[in-house]
């Protein structure tokens, strides 16, 4: 089956972000796949930006965790763009309970807990495209080629 070039959504979460983790992941997107970065971002989510980016999981139990968490500090966003790319960089990724996730995969090596996990992925095609409109316009991204 021939593998479908994607573009997916990647953040390092303030967790990773203030343990200087961000090479580290980035290292792992670029030695361990063939996705590349067509773009970046730093910056802080207000409360109603992660509000609005975790709508889904509103009502959850850990929602207000959650929130609380994506706020307390700075985050990376990526763009992440090649084969398969959006279960890619979920395998990279790893379970969302570290406890769960295989070793190698950053979740394993990098999370403290379920909550704070280091990263995230968009988990289909419609979330991916929604979630990198909320970060990126168009002309923010690098057009492969
Ligand atoms: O991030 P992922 O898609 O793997 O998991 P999710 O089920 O979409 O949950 C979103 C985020 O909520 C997780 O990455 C965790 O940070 C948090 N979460 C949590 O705090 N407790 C849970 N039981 C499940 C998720
Ligand atoms: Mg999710």
């Amino acid at each position: 089956m021939s593998r479908e070039l994607q573009r997916t959504l990647a953040i390092i979460k303030p967790d990773a972000y203030s343990y200087r983790l961000i090479g580290a992941i980035i290292g792992e997107i670029e030695s361990k796949s063939d996705l590349r970065i067509i773009g970046a971002r730093a910056l802080r989510l207000t409360r109603e930006q992660a509000r609005r980016f975790y709508a889904v999981h509103e009502g959850k139990p850990f929602y207000d965790k959650l929130i609380m968490f994506m706020t307390s500090g700075p985050i990376m966003v990526l763009a992440l763009h090649g084969p398969d790319a959006i279960t890619r960089w979920r395998e990279i990724m790893g379970s969302t309970d570290p406890e769960e996730a295989k070793e190698g995969t950053i979740r394993s090596m990098f999370a403290s807990d379920v909550t704070f996990n280091a990263v995230h992925g968009s988990d289909a095609p419609h979330t991916a495209a929604a979630e990198l409109t909320f970060f990126f316009g168009d002309t923010d991204l690098i057009q492969p080629r």
